[in-house]
């Protein structure tokens, strides 16, 4: 549901960083990935659903900023590129690919920064309820557990109050934010 506004944990850890490029993982209707634009970063955002694209795009095209839409899911994305940022809001990221976590740690170049932010106290019966098992998912502590120390310095990890947005997602009250950077090789 578009509210056009990005993400609180988004403004708060990002807004002071120099722009570059970033990547958005799973960018849904794409707030996020337009504030960056207007912040000045040149924003590839991806997501698997085309009807969230098609309103991204067009809330970009309202606010005259330009991002690269990408319809594809994180697990195809091109070997090749590293990104200053990389930010992951929500993702719903099946664990069966186990690569998975590997191509989102991939993405971040060297001195670049890693934004992983899920909803904290997920109630597990209340979303099989909504046929939606949270353990097929790659969880906030999988990725955690994957930044190798000599790689990775971290530096925010912990809950954090957040703002609930009407609608569906209102029961959310707490996000784990996940904030790293890479570490330059010599
Ligand atoms: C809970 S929504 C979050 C959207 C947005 N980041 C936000 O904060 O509002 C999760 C998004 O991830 C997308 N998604 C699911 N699997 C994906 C994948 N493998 N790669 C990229 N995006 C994916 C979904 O289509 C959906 O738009």
């Amino acid at each position: 549901m578009w509210s056009g506004h990005p993400n609180e944990a988004l403004v708060r850890e990002i807004g002071s960083l120099t722009p570059g490029t970033a990547l958005d993982v799973g960018c849904g209707e794409g707030a996020d990935a337009i504030w960056l634009a207007r912040l000045g970063w040149t924003v590839d955002a991806i997501d698997v659903s085309a009807k969230a694209l098609a309103r991204a795009e067009q809330g970009a095209a309202q606010e005259g900023v330009e991002v690269s839409w990408r319809h594809h899911g994180l697990e195809d994305l091109p070997t090749n590129t590293a990104y200053d940022l990389v930010s992951a809001f929500y993702p719903a990221l099946l664990r069966a690919d186990g690569s998975v976590i590997d191509t989102l740690l991939d993405a971040v170049a060297e001195g670049g920064t890693l934004l992983v932010v899920h909803h904290a106290h997920v109630d597990r019966a209340r979303a099989l309820e909504h046929g939606f098992d949270p353990d097929d998912y790659v969880r906030h502590e999988d990725i955690l557990a994957a930044l190798a120390p000599i790689d990775w310095t971290i530096e925010q990890a912990g809950e954090s109050a957040r703002t609930a947005p009407q609608g569906p997602g209102a029961h959310h009250h707490t996000d784990l934010v996940l904030r790293a950077s890479r570490k330059v090789t010599a």
